[in-house]
This record gives C-alpha cells, structure tokens and sequence, in this order.
C-alpha cells in the first residue's frame, strides 16, 4: 500500500472568475485530498493558474491593463474561491512565477537538446480561445473549433514542433500494462480512437504570433506554447529541475507515492497523451493515474458567461454554508460523468439528504439522549436487540465499501454508501421504537439503542469530514466528542463512544423553503 500521494487539479486560466465548474473540479480533488490524509497518507495537494498565452494576453489589452496586472488582480479572487471553499492545497502554482518559467525553458532546453523538438513551419485553423491548431478536416466545412465550436483563424507561422511518435510506442506500453492509468474507461477509448488510431500529428510546441509566454531563450521572437507551460507546473511545484529538491524527491521520484492528476474531459488529451510523453522525453516517470471528470453543464447546456448561464459559487456558499456546496458538488453528479446544475437538484439534496436524513437524525438522537439518559450517551454493551447486530455489520462494511470507493475516486458512490448507513439509522429508531422501551422499562435495549444511534452519527460524520468540513465538528460538539476521535484509527471497532454529554445546537441544517431559494439561486445566474 501506499502511503503518499500527490494530487493535482489543472490549473486554471486567470481569463476571467471562476465559476461552479472549476469549482467542482477543485472541490472534488480537495475530498480526496482530506479523505486520504484521514486514511493516515501523507499528501501533496496542488492547484494553481495557467497565466500565459495569447488570449489572457488579449483579454488584458481590452481592459487596458498589462498582462501581469491583469493575471494578478484574477488570481487574487481565485485564491478567495479556494479560501471559500476550504480547499486544502499545500501550494498554488502561478506560470508566470520564477521558479516555474526556469522549469519551462529547462523543459523546453532538454527536449531541444535530446532532438525530440524541432524546428518547422505550422500551417493550419488556429482557435484562440482554446490556443489549440486543427486540421482541415477537424474544423469540417465551416472551419469551426471541434471542441468549443467556434469560427477558428488560418494561421502559418515558423513553429518549434515535438516530436510526438518517437515515444508513443512507449506510452502505449504504458497503458496496456496500467489500466488504471486513464480512467473511466471510456476516456481512454477516446483517446485510441480518436488521437491515436488516425495517428497523432507532431505537436507544435512555440508561437511567435504574440510575446505573453516563457522566451523560447534559442530562439528570439518565439515563446513556449501554452501547454508545455501549463503542464510543467506539476513538476515545477515541487522543485523541478532540481531532482534533488526535497518535494521533487518525495512526490514525484518516490515510487511510492501515487501521483494522480484529476482534469476535465476537455482537457483529456493534453494530460493523457502529450503530458506523458514530454515526461518520457525528460526521462521522468509518468503518473500512476490521469482521472477524468465530466463537466458540469446547465439546463441549456454548456456554461458561458455570453449565455448568461454562469453560477458563481461565492454566493452560494454564503446563503447555503460551505458543506452544502461542497456536498451537493462531491454527490449529485457521478465523478466521472457529465452533469446538470439545477436549482431545483440542488436545494433538494440539502433538504433531503443533509437537512432530513442527517440533521433531523443527530437532531432526534440528542433529543432522546438527554430525554431518557439526562444528556449522557450509555455506554456500548454489545447486541442487545436483533436491529443492533444488523446496525453494526452494516456500519463495518459501509466503512470497508466506503475506503475502496474512495480509493478507486468513487467519490460520488463513496458518499451514497454513507447516506445508505444515515438511512439505515433512521430506519433503526423506527424498528426499535425507542418510547416504547422507555414505557416498558427495558432500560438495557433502550441505552443500546440510543448508544448504538450515536456510534453510527459518529461513524458517519467521520466518513463525511473529508466533504462536510464544518458541520463534522459542528455534530462531534453536539454529541460531545473530542476532537481526536475525527481518525480512522477509531473506526476498526465498533462502539467507541458512550459517556460523552450531548447537547442541543442549532440544526446542521435547516429546511430551506425550495420556491424561494431556487428563485434565488436562478437570479445568481448571470
Ligand atoms: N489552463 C488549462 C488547464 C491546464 S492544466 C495543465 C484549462 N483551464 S480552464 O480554466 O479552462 O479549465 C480548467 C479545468 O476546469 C478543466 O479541467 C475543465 O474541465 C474544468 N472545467 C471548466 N468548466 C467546467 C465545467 N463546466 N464543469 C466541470 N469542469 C469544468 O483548461
């Protein structure tokens, strides 16, 4: 087993705010980062801006401002997103820093120096937005982009090229013998199919039609194209091109530490293809796993500020609390697959699943406890009833199922293990029927139950602390536990709490009216 890991999201273009999709892709890496730091493994979380190229280049002279101006003053509100969100990474890599730019003309040097990148001539349909070059039968009759549709420029211009075939072989290899390497699956079908089998062209690898990007330093007038820039960040953060820095050495050389970069479907080809063979060019090992995640689209389909169609997270994560955005990000939509923000989607899963299921259980179980035992949760006695036994192996296996989802980023399916416990539990109150033990006297049924109610909630919170990052410590103050139970090192056994004092908070969440707040939330659309 391994006991590091390295965990990436692609870092995003400072061309404008962030909306709810970064913020997914961001959010969801951050649950994996805190689930596997709670499993006790040691983890490099990174984020940051891809802040060089041609269009941030011209988004900053539309607003009169110079490129830097204009990256930094984006990238302060990006690092207010994650500061909203409580985004644990352990650093934010910006391109245009210095310990990045002399990583990329090493890059660049080394693969010029190996022969793997030479000198040509590109002509081809160029979309600016996507800083991509397409083929004549990629762009189709209309000349349009095929990834964001649209109209694409005739360019030519002197290009440094990279010499993809050279090592493709190797990273067919590579993918036969790691199936997990690129997953789901789907994607690296894809990624045969569409790249591979039709033969994959040379990738032109600097641009002279504009200055904002690292100097290509062997040829004046030429700047490193973007996504060489933007890939290297991943190693950069860590110290690259000292492989003997203390970070490079860790996360990256360590065979046992399990590198994963997380990216969006659009960006699949960049981080399962050419990121990896500019590795093999380098000599450097490649990731245990490139996970590719599905957008998060709108009712009318893709989110664009010119559709108007735009959610920005900041205000909702001010009317609803952080835990709600962060549930409703890592739960409505498989991890994995493509998927819809609603208003309607979102308001119920906080009301049904964090409001009802969850917060009415700590909310009945506290209720009771101070009820029928004076606020004191009994201790554990073993299976007294039928329900108890039940109760317990499904507590265990959901801990089992819930690790092996996690490891496998079934982030989404890890958490409805979870909420089947939550349920479970509810179900356990009415199976057991608590009043009835307290009018009968059966004090010894009536204490298990309540003691076994609150060894699931605590269960619970704990597999839900790497998503509910305040209410985890919200119920753990309810319940009356200490802070150094939120560890997987209690959850081998059952029955751990009991003797704590309970005590009656606010609801973890309460019951949003849904007319009133998906008229909110639609209004936030812009
Ligand atoms: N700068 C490049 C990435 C370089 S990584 C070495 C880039 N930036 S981006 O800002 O356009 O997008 C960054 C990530 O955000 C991508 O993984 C993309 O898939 C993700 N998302 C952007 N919009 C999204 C949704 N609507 N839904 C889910 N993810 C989305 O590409």
């Amino acid at each position: 087993m391994k006991k590091r890991v390295y965990i990436t999201t692609p870092i995003y273009y400072p061309s404008a705010k962030l909306h709810i999709g970064h913020a997914y892709c961001t959010t969801l890496c951050d649950v994996f980062a805190r689930y596997k730091r709670l499993m006790g493994y040691e983890v490099f979380f990174l984020t940051g801006s891809d802040e060089h190229g041609e269009k941030i280049e011209s988004k900053a002279k539309e607003a009169n401002k110079t490129s830097q101006q204009f990256v930094d003053e984006i990238v302060v509100g990006f690092k207010e997103l994650w500061d909203a969100l409580k985004i644990t990474n352990n650093d934010f890599i910006r391109t245009t820093e210095q310990r990045h730019i002399k990583a990329v003309s090493y890059v660049f040097s080394k693969l010029l120096q190996k022969g793997d990148i030479y000198l040509g001539n590109y002509e081809g349909w160029y979309c600016v937005p996507c800083e991509s070059f397409w083929t004549e039968t990629q762009t189709g009759d209309d000349h349009l982009c095929p990834d964001c549709h649209r109209p694409v420029e005739k360019k030519s211009e002197e290009s440094y090229f990279f010499n993809t075939n050279k090592y493709l072989p190797a990273l067919m290899k590579h993918f036969d013998e790691n199936p997990a390497f690129l997953t789901p699956i789907s994607r690296k079908n894809e990624m045969i199919n569409t790249f591979i089998k039709p033969g994959l062209a040379d990738l032109a690898v600097s641009r002279t039609s504009f200055s904002w990007g690292v100097p290509v330093k062997e040829k004046p007038g030429h700047v490193v194209y973007v996504w060489i820039d933007a890939l290297v960040n991943y190693i950069s953060a860590l110290g690259y091109p000292d492989e003997n820095a203390e970070k490079f050495k860790k996360f990256w050389n360590d065979k046992n530490t399990e590198i994963i970069h997380v990216c969006g479907a659009d960006i699949t080809r960049f981080h399962a293809l050419y990121w990896p063979l500019f590795l093999l060019g380098l000599d450097l090992r490649l990731p245990d796993r490139v996970f590719v995640h599905g957008l998060l689209m709108m009712k009318d389909g893709k989110m664009s500020k010119s559709k108007g169609n735009v959610i920005d997270p900041f205000p909702l994560i001010e009317r609803y609390g952080v835990d709600a955005v962060r549930y409703y990000l890592a739960r409505e939509t498989v991890f994995g697959s493509d998927g819809t923000f609603t208003p309607e989607q979102f308001i119920e899963r906080v009301n049904v699943d964090l409001a009802n299921d969850y917060g009415n259980l700590l909310h009945r179980t506290i209720s009771m406890i101070i009820k029928y035992f004076d606020g004191i949760i009994p201790t554990y006695q073993g299976q007294v009833t039928s329900f108890d036994n039940e109760l317990e192996e499904l507590a265990l296996s959901t801990i089992k199922e819930y690790r092996e989802q996690f490891d496998e980023l079934e982030i989404t399916e890890a958490f409805i293990s979870v909420f089947k416990l939550v349920s479970a539990t509810n179900k356990y109150i009415d199976n057991t029927e608590p009043w009835n033990l307290a009018k009968n006297g059966e004090t010894k049924a009536l204490a298990s139950a309540m003691n076994h109610l609150a060894n699931n909630l605590y269960i619970a919170a704990v597999l839900l602390s790497p998503v509910l990052v305040e209410t985890t410590k919200k119920l753990f103050t309810q319940l009356g536990i200490e802070e150094k139970f939120l560890s997987i090192e209690y959850l081998n056994k059952y029955g751990v709490i009991g003797g704590q004092k309970v005590s009656k908070g606010i609801p973890l969440f309460p019951r949003l009216k849904p007319e009133d707040e998906i008229e909110y939330i639609k209004n936030l659309m812009s």
